[in-house]
């Protein structure tokens, strides 16, 4: 009897050093010398990124993180991929009003565009992720996109011979887990920068922006009680957002019965709030809002230049009454926002 509890102990210790030598294994394994760092490079306009201290950004991590991000093994069927609803030539949105996922499924709102993830801290449109790593794992699961379990996928890369080396290559030895799956998407996703559009080209005075996008600049720039239309109010700084929830006066779209933040908060303060969106290569994501209601950016201006929904929540930044800018004026806004576009960026990601 005593023999065996005897056993029991020493079992149960060896398990737990076991269990603590690996974690520590774990804990410890960093990327081999020869992993090539990458630093990423943006206009000092942006300020310094939080980036996690646990998962350095390298090539070898990008790059395993960017052929995941384009494989279909992530969905229950081997159908869709991220890069099906995030297409590099509209930086890495699409362009339809709703994304279709897993047999054809429609989600409920608009791709958006994935780019200079490194400085934002909250991600969707009502902001439900609070790390990209977080994020990520969420349309693997979601039965309207990708439709799949973990267990299966994860299943999946581990019978694959060239995953099984690419991670080791990245994290370290063992098989891999849901953890280390989502720091290689986190790792690609954090490396996606765009910063070198006409207007950041403008600023280091390299070029000039024409007399129509100038003038947009400055209606974009400039406040409703200096004869401006307010923009930078809102989508404001390097980002073009300020990366707070707003209600921007949409009517709310009757089937889809989106709450927006209030979803996540249950706050009434919180009703038809979204994440206020980066402009930033506005010209290539078109459809435009959460759900993707508005075409081009002439609906769009068109929006804020009349009457806002009233509800409770409406931004008070916003005209209630609209902008009712003239004909010229829109024009120079359109101009101005053109200007968003990263040519390179774009050609990079192709
Ligand atoms: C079926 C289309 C579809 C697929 C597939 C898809 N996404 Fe998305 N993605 C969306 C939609 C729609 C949203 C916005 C959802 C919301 O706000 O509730 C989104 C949001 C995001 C965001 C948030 C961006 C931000 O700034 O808030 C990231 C990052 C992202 N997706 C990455 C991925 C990754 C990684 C995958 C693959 C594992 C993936 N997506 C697969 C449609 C898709
Ligand atoms: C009160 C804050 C606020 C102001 C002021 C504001 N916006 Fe917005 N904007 C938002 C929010 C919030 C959204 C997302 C709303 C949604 O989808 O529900 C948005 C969305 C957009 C979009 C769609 C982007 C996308 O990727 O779908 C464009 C374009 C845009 N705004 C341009 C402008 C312009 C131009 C002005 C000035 C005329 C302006 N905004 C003023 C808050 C604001």
């Amino acid at each position: 009897m005593c023999y065996f509890l005897e056993m029991v102990k020493t079992c149960v210790a060896a398990t737990v050093t076991l269990l603590i030598g690996f974690s520590l294994l774990k804990a410890e394994w960093k990327p081999p010398q020869e992993s090539i760092s990458v630093q990423l490079i943006f206009p000092k306009e942006f300020g310094e990124p939080t980036l996690p201290t646990d998962n350095k950004i390298t090539k070898e991590r990008i790059s395993l993180g960017e052929k995941l991000f384009h494989d279909t093994v992530l969905s229950i069927d081997g159908t869709v991929s991220c890069a099906a609803c995030h297409v590099e030539e509209f930086a890495f949105s699409d362009d339809v009003d709703l994304s279709r996922g897993f047999e054809g499924r429609l989600g409920k709102r608009n791709s958006p565009p994935i780019f200079n993830l490194a400085w934002k801290d909250h991600f969707f449109w009502d902001g439900r992720a609070r790390t990209v790593r977080e994020q990520v794992l969420q349309p693997i699961q979601d039965h309207l996109e990708m439709a799949a379990s973990l267990n299966q996928v994860l299943y999946r890369l581990n019978r694959q011979k060239s995953y099984r080396e690419d991670f080791k290559k990245s994290y370290g030895p063992g098989e891999i887990t849901s953890e280390t799956l989502s720091l290689a998407l986190e790792n690609y996703l954090l490396s996606i920068v765009s910063g070198d559009s006409k207007f950041d080209r403008s600023l280091e005075k390299k070029i000039k922006l024409g007399p129509l996008e100038d003038e947009g600049r400055r209606l974009f720039f400039t406040s409703h009680e200096k004869e401006g239309a307010g923009c930078s109010t809102c989508h404001s700084g390097a980002h073009f957002s300020d990366f707070a929830f707003r209600n921007n006066g949409l009517r709310p779209a009757p089937d889809l019965k989106d709450l927006g933040r209030y979803g996540v908060t249950g706050k009434e303060k919180d009703k038809f709030l979204f994440s206020t969106p980066s402009l930033r290569n506005v010209a290539i994501t078109s459809p435009y809002m959460h759900d993707g209601r508005f075409e081009n950016l002439t609906e769009v201006i068109e929006h804020y230049n009349t009457n806002a929904h009233q509800t409770p929540t409406l931004d008070p930044a916003l005209k209630k009454q609209g902008l009712q800018l003239k004909a010229k004026e829109k024009k120079a806004l359109i101009a101005f926002l053109k200007t968003l576009t990263d040519p390179q960026f774009i050609e990079a990601a192709k």
